[in-house]
């Protein structure tokens, strides 16, 4: 299925374990911290199950305007990157969700190739939409880790409150040139796996 020379399968995979949304959030600025201008970031993963919050770790650790949400009504929000920020003059965060986008021509509607080049795009939903914008990407698919060896009976079986914390397991897949093999995380693997 590759069209425009972007890649099918991935060069490396690696998976984390975040016990958290606050664990999840700072992976993702561990994450940030090797993103450049130009970068693409796919997210998936069921509703709730983290996209915005990793992609508000991405922000706060690219130094971005803080303000990121779900983007529900709204497709597409730039974050400008901030002089006082941990990256001046670094990448903006160019945040989409194309739940609603049913397909890769929608996409060219919105026009990210205009942004992508000074800036980390970042898409909510983008599998199987999005990967003709660039020949290299990060996948990231974040799932609710339930039944992965809490111990307990019940897990799975409590209705927790929505903000409640229970595990995710993130699994990041490196696509493409710009990524021949998964990124040095720095404490990740310690604090997070
Ligand atoms: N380990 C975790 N990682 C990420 N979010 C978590 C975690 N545990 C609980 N949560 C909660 O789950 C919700 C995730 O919401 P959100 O990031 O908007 O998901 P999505 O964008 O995938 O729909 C937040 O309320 C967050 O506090
Ligand atoms: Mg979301």
């Amino acid at each position: 299925m590759s069209t425009n020379g972007e890649a099918a399968l991935p060069n490396w995979e690696e998976t984390f374990t975040a016990a958290t949304a606050e664990q999840t959030h700072a992976l993702a600025v561990r994450l940030a911290a090797v993103l450049a201008a130009g970068d693409l970031v796919v997210l998936s993963g069921e509703l709730g199950a983290g996209k915005t919050t990793f992609t508000q770790g991405l922000g706060e650790g690219l130094g971005v305007r803080e303000g990121i949400i779900s983007p529900t009504f709204v497709l597409v929000r730039i974050h400008p990157n901030l002089p006082a920020g941990p990256r001046p003059g670094g990448p903006d965060l160019v945040h989409v969700d194309a739940y609603r986008l049913g397909s890769a021509a929608e996409i060219d509607d919105i026009d990210l190739e205009n942004t992508m080049d000074s800036s980390v795009t970042v898409v909510e939903w983008g599998k199987e939409r999005v990967e003709h914008l660039s020949e290299s990407r990060l996948e990231i698919d974040l799932h609710r880790a339930i039944g992965l060896g809490t111990g307990l009976p019940s897990a799975g079986l409590d209705f927790d409150t929505e903000d409640a914390d229970e595990p995710r397991t993130i699994v990041m897949r490196g696509y493409g040139p710009r990524w021949p093999e998964a990124p040095a995380l720095g404490a990740a693997k310690e604090g997070v796996r």
